[in-house]
């Protein structure tokens, strides 16, 4: 089988960092609001005041300190909670376009190859902005790539998934180099007047450059080992928007129309998944989860990751073996194990394995272990 490389990744992060801080003023500043216009109510008993949020119960719950987002002005105002994008003319770059343009152009750059080396350009992420035409035609477009583009999801395994696709384009000689891009506006579809998920997400895009390991150039790649690849039907987390809403309007603007979780469920759920999951994938490889040298793992929670590598390891694994990134970033859904790849792929020396893992909706879990060439 013809070996594979990850031969150079990008990353690009908006520029508006907000602080659970901020993010709970704006929260709080709702609530008593919806509290106050709804005083006669909550008195007669016909509804329950809503309860404020806490920026300590965030960090503790979850890790995350504070997120990038697209847009804070929007999601900052009490009386809008949501991000201000405007819509941009048809002639123009779409927004998730602009964003994968610029994390592709990095991660061409680290693998050292031009438009021309590039034979097809994968989005894979949880939203796309439009049905059609596809994200990812827009970003060969405006790369100057010939060949072909595809945009798939698989919600917060999106990146893995794709990945496994590339290989296996490389090695069935359909393309010599795939760009697999995931440009994750998770505000977008986060209900940030929701106390249980309003400090979940944050927004991010991510790509890497797989390719034929014989003719890569980059002097920092890795060989693609293996892929593996699972899914398990669950309504845990859903979201219900999509292009049948308009033909029941009872629930159009509905909260199931945005990201909803049983967050304890997950929890309980997926982390005995992701752990069977990445020591079943390792002993298939004779790898002993002993020998691997750092796990980049998708960043939604941080109890939830030191769970997984207790599972994985039977012990708690050291910040630079699983290195986090979600205090920074939250949850950038698929972007998450990428961000951490990209950030902390440095140390490792020839020979070293690594473990991109990524799990979420669907549910769905997805593993690509590596070495370090
Ligand atoms: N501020 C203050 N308190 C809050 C709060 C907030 N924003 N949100 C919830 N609470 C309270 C609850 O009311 C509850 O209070 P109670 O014990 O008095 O009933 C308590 O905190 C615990 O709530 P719970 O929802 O059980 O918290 P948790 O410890 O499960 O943490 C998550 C919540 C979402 C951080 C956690 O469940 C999680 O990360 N799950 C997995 C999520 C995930 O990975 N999803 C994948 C998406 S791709």
């Amino acid at each position: 089988m013809k070996k594979v490389v990850i031969s150079g990744s990008g990353l690009f992060t908006p520029p508006n960092a907000v602080s659970n801080e901020e993010l709970v003023e704006a929260f709080n500043a709702y609530v008593n609001n919806w509290n106050r216009d709804n005083a006669s109510a909550i008195e007669a008993g016909e509804l329950e005041p809503l309860a404020e949020s806490s920026a300590e119960f965030i960090l503790k719950a979850s890790g995350i300190r504070q997120r990038f987002l697209m847009d804070k002005s929007g999601v900052l105002d009490p009386a809008r909670m949501a991000p201000f994008l405007p819509e941009r003319g048809n002639e123009e770059l779409s927004v998730q376009a602009e964003m994968g343009v610029a994390a592709a152009r990095e991660a061409m750059q680290a693998a050292g190859r031009l438009a021309e080396d590039i034979d097809m350009v994968l989005v894979a992420c949880s939203n796309m902005q439009r049905p059609y035409p596809a994200v990812s035609i827009e970003i060969q477009q405006a790369l100057g790539i010939n060949g072909y583009g595809f945009d798939m999801n698989v919600a917060c395994s999106s990146a893995t998934f794709g990945i496994q696709t590339a290989v296996n384009a490389v090695q069935s000689g359909q393309a010599r180099a795939v760009l697999v891009i995931s440009p994750e506006i998770c505000s977008a579809h986060l209900n940030f007047r929701d106390r249980d998920s309003h400090f979940i997400f944050g927004d991010a895009c991510t790509a890497v450059v797989v390719e034929a390991a014989d003719s890569a150039v980059s002097a920092k790649r890795f060989e693609v080992l293996g892929t593996r690849l699972a899914t398990v039907f669950s309504n845990n987390i859903r979201n219900n928007f999509g292009f049948l809403n308009r033909c029941d309007e009872r629930g159009i603007g509905q909260p199931d129309k945005l990201f909803v979780q049983q967050g304890r469920k997950v929890f309980k759920e997926v982390c005995p998944m992701v752990g069977e999951h990445i020591v079943g994938h390792l002993e298939s490889l004779d790898i002993a989860p002993s020998g691997v040298g750092r796990f980049w793992l998708h960043q939604a929670n941080l109890s939830m990751n030191h769970l997984i590598s207790r599972r994985v390891l039977g012990r708690e694994a050291s910040e630079a073996e699983a290195p986090v990134i979600l205090d920074r970033y939250a949850n950038t859904s698929s972007a998450g194990s990428i961000i951490a790849f990209h950030l902390h792929g440095d140390g490792l020396a020839a020979g070293d394995v690594g473990v991109i893992c990524s799990f979420g909706a669907g549910y769905s879990v997805g593993s690509v272990v590596v070495k370090k060439c």
